[in-house]
């Protein structure tokens, strides 16, 4: 095209790409360019606007390391990473939410009913359930379940030299039940990565960076769609007003007080160890 306007430069885009392009890269970017060139014309993006953010992307490219990615903290704090996990969940299947920054492979193995609480302080928690196929409804034999989770100082091992490698991490294999159990500590809340470009912006716009307390899970079985997601207790303060937009109703429980082992349905390798009261979670994966 010899002349482009304000209306066509979209067109003109989608023509450019050759007739070769991939199909599914192409209507994926005819979509973000027509997005783009409709927001610029919406708001009427100034020179000074659109410097403002060049230079802001080149700082979040500057304060980025192979450990920390502020391009996918933007994602987050903008509702992106959040709205992808949506457009991906659903079919009965447990709603996804974010992976976060702090998850590592390789974490210990513990048997079903294992103790991950070890030498931590805090409120005890017995956290149990099934992992059920979504499609069939059966339990899930074998099933892989990834957990971390901060501990009652709001900081991830990988945060904390004070913490053992691998504190409040470990993987569980399902039993023949679909079963999963273990003892831990309730996890505190924490603020993401403010010193960058993406706490410019939480400042500029009044919001705090608290996330609520959350145990982050990986699930994955054979033959069926991995599983990223979060839960959350809702007396959490920030339960309202998560920076990264991760909470849905059906990720959020409300643990239950025991005074004692009778209301817990599994054996646990810590039962000896647990301070009444503790509290238990009981929560079915659907994958
Ligand atoms: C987290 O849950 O660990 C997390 C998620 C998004 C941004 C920062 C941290
Ligand atoms: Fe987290």
């Amino acid at each position: 095209m010899r002349s482009v306007d304000k209306d066509t430069i979209t067109d003109a885009f989608i023509a450019y790409c050759a007739k070769s392009t991939e199909p599914r890269l192409k209507f994926v970017l005819s979509k973000l360019a027509a997005h783009l060139h409709a927001f610029a014309k919406e708001v009427e993006l100034t020179h000074e606007e659109w410097q403002a953010a060049m230079e802001l992307l080149g700082r979040a490219g500057e304060i980025s390391s192979p450990e920390r990615s502020e391009f996918i903290l933007f994602s987050d704090v903008l509702g992106l990473t959040s709205l992808v996990d949506m457009v991906n969940s659903g079919n009965g299947r447990t709603a996804y939410s974010n992976l976060g920054p702090f998850y590592i492979a390789g974490a210990p193995w513990l048997e079903v009913g294992g103790d991950m609480i070890g030498d931590n302080e805090g409120e005890q928690i017995v956290f149990y359930g099934r992992v059920i196929d979504a499609a069939s409804r059966k339990p899930v034999q074998g099933a892989v379940l990834d957990v971390w989770q901060t501990a009652a100082n709001g900081l991830y091992s990988n945060q904390d030299p004070k913490q053992p490698d691998f504190n409040l991490r470990r993987r569980m294999k399902t039993d023949a039940n679909g079963g999963y159990a273990f003892t831990t500590v309730r996890p505190a809340p924490y603020t993401v990565p403010e010193d960058g470009p993406v706490g410019e912006m939480l400042r500029a716009t009044g919001r705090h960076p608290w996330r609520p307390a959350h145990y982050h899970f990986s699930i994955s079985a054979e033959g069926l769609r991995p599983l990223v997601t979060e839960i959350f207790h809702d007396d959490d303060p920030y339960i309202n007003d998560d920076p990264v937009f991760g909470v849905r109703e059906e990720l959020v429980v409300r643990p239950v007080m025991e005074t004692g082992l009778s209301g817990i349905p599994c054996r646990l390798a810590a039962s000896d160890r647990l301070k009444p009261p503790f509290y238990r979670i009981n929560y079915d994966f659907h994958i």
